[in-house]
């Protein structure tokens, strides 16, 4: 059912794009689009991969290739951790279903350059190149930044490549000693010293507060760590993705999507995230499948894609501009992209019913 509206919502915001062109949002009844340039470029092609690889159906296939290659010139990109989720959304469905060599040569790029600003006295990648007004900080290292080491991990373990994994074994390490909290909450942004590698702030960005919990920072913390322990077999990630799992839990309202900060005092009167729950839905499949207490985490992540399955949440065949689901929360401290359709959460909510319906 959902396959079916995703097939037919994605050819609508297929046709609505120009040849240099990416979806990024659908806000107030319009598409907001952006180019390649844009973290998100990766999704809209990774979900046509995706429904490629339910569907078999070859107009998908050309429409995913056709998408794709729009984000190439990403992956010379040095600067910005983001490469990771752009090329590896896009181009690694690409290799991993066609064999395409050009994909391949492309993820092996990309992974190089992501390499760009990982320094060895920090221990981490540097997640941006820029400061936003109103904030100060020099090394700052995002958690979301946990999902572009699948990239150095894919090519890595391909090539066995030494470097490539040493760089996101690092990462996943400093980020698990410095970025979470005693009751495994982690915060958005830890900023080091680039000279000596301390710490010296943690903040948010995204979220409600430095001392909160904002859901799609928990999301990618529980995705990246479960990721971790698949691609290097390390039972420490296992144990640090298992303990974020059942905090998240434990916050989890009934229908399982969670609030877009889990410390809003407004709760219940504020906004979901569905983003956050389709992110937090495929991580706990993954999780379910090597964690010694499996069972609960499945049952979550079926709770969290029924509800977002039912009608709250998917759109009706022609709405909301060719996007999948309604109610994800982009930057609400910004005031930018509250309850919106947004790629990212159509694409891993895609992915973890393809989970899902691998395991059947
Ligand atoms: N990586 C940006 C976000 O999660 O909004």
């Amino acid at each position: 059912r959902v396959f079916n509206v995703a097939a037919e919502q994605s050819l609508l915001l297929a046709e609505a794009l120009g040849p240099e062109e990416s979806p990024k949002a659908y806000e107030d009844g319009r598409l907001v689009k952006d180019t390649y340039q844009w973290w998100c470029s990766g999704f809209f092609p990774g979900v046509l991969w995706q429904i490629y690889e339910y569907t078999g159906e070859e107009q998908f296939k050309t429409l995913a290739e056709r998408e794709t290659a729009k984000v190439e010139p990403i992956k010379y990109v040095t600067d910005h951790h983001d490469v990771g989720f752009q090329i590896n959304c896009c181009f690694g469905h690409q290799y991993r279903l066609t064999g395409d060599e050009h994909a391949l040569d492309v993820l092996r790029t990309a992974a190089h350059s992501l390499t760009g600003e990982f320094t060895e006295v920090v221990g981490c990648i540097k997640s941006w190149p820029f400061v936003k007004e109103g904030f100060s900080w020099v090394y700052p290292v995002i958690i979301d930044n946990m999902m572009n080491l699948e990239l150095l991990m894919v090519v890595g373990n391909m090539d066995d490549d030494m470097y490539l994994r040493h760089v996101a074994i690092s990462h996943a390490d400093k980020t698990m000693e410095n970025h979470f909290r005693d009751d495994y909450t982690c915060c958005h942004l830890v900023d080091y010293v680039p000279e000596t590698g301390e710490v010296s702030k943690k903040i948010t960005v995204q979220g409600l507060a430095d001392s909160s919990a904002w859901a799609r920072g928990q999301a990618w913390a529980l995705y990246g760590y479960t990721m971790m322990y698949q691609m290097t077999g390390d039972r420490k990630y296992l144990h640090h993705a298992q303990n974020i799992g059942d905090m998240i839990i434990s916050r989890l309202p009934d229908d399982g999507i969670p609030y877009w900060d889990f410390n809003d005092p407004k709760i219940p009167d504020t906004y979901r995230d569905a983003s956050a729950a389709a992110v937090m839905a495929s991580a706990y499949i993954a999780l379910d499948q090597v964690a010694d207490n499996g069972k609960e985490y499945m049952t979550v992540a079926q709770k969290q894609i029924r509800t977002l399955a039912s009608k709250e949440y998917l759109a009706e065949p022609g709405e909301i501009g060719g996007f999948i689901l309604k109610h994800s929360v982009g930057n609400l401290p910004e005031n930018v992209e509250i309850d919106v359709p947004l790629p990212y959460a159509d694409y891993y909510f895609l992915e973890a019913l393809l989970r899902i319906n691998k395991m059947l």
